[in-house]
């Protein structure tokens, strides 16, 4: 049965990197595809990242806080333009054409760490769609994520040994919206938004409240939003350590907590220069 540490099932110790990014003055005009537009707080939002960010560095994860692009209203959302594996970087024909030019500085930051390789027209891939459980990755086909976009995904990954199983989602943004994988060969998620078929052999937790399935998963720990008590008091019971952060500002931007970090296996760099040689 697959298994493994770290945020997204694939990482083995804890030498982890996280990239996140500062938000952009302009994220009140993000993209939203299932949300209403409501008012954001621009400085508390702001607040709210940096106590994601110090949260991940409590949890012993290297933090990389790249600028914000000031024109891209959804920059902070760093999940979605790149897949990092512990083999290669794959960057992503973002589905929301608003954020393609997101990808090069992610390219650029990746690039010191991992090979990279691209998806192309007329792929669509979002990393908010793909979970990865060991070596499987299970891909949702989205608004944003197409099937060339799994495709491709696919073509890029076999020689690397990787399992490509497509999950169809629906009446929510990402597959990682849906579910998420939280260890113990068991994924939380709200089956009323994806289709179970290609979970055979996983057990599937129900999220007592339904928009409360995205958490991240961060070495042994789990860190999910404040807001959702029921969710937390499952999985302390369940035995999980469970750290919360108030993103309530983030998720009027449609975010969750997966999606506000990139994290992978790589020794610590300089934080003001991450093209610098692992420090010892
Ligand atoms: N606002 C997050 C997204 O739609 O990509």
């Amino acid at each position: 049965m697959p298994s493994g540490k770290g945020a997204q099932g694939g990482h083995n110790s804890g030498l982890l990197t996280a990239l996140t990014r500062q938000i952009s003055p302009r994220i009140a005009d993000c993209e939203l595809t299932f949300q209403h537009r409501e008012p954001i707080d621009l400085p508390l939002a702001r607040h709210q990242h940096s106590a994601y960010c110090a949260a991940l560095a409590d949890l012993g994860v290297n933090v990389l806080n790249l600028p914000a692009l000031p024109d891209h209203p959804d920059c902070v959302f760093v999940e979605d333009p790149a897949i990092v594996l512990d083999e290669v970087a794959i960057l992503t024909r973002l589905g929301a054409e608003s954020r393609r030019g997101e990808s090069p500085s992610i390219a650029d930051a990746l690039r010191p760490y991992r090979e990279l390789r691209f998806t192309e027209a007329p792929a669509t891939l979002d990393g908010g769609d793909v979970m990865q459980i060991g070596k499987t990755l299970y891909v949702g086909r989205s608004r944003r994520t197409n099937f060339q976009g799994i495709q491709q995904l696919a073509q890029l990954v076999t020689p690397f040994g990787y399992w490509v199983t497509p999950v169809e989602i629906r009446n929510c943004l990402h597959l990682k919206t849906a579910c998420t994988w939280i260890g113990d060969n068991t994924v939380l998620g709200n089956r009323e938004w994806l289709d179970l078929d290609g979970f055979c052999g996983i057990e599937f937790l129900d999220a007592p409240e339904p928009h409360a399935a995205n958490v991240l998963r961060v070495g042994d720990n789990l860190l999910m939003p404040s807001t959702y008590p029921k969710t937390q008091a499952l999985l302390k019971s369940r035995g999980h350590a469970v750290r919360t952060v108030d993103i309530s500002e983030l998720i009027k931007a449609e975010a969750g907590v997966t999606c506000l970090s990139l994290i992978f296996n790589a020794p610590a760099r300089n934080a003001s220069d991450p093209a610098s040689p692992p420090t010892p």
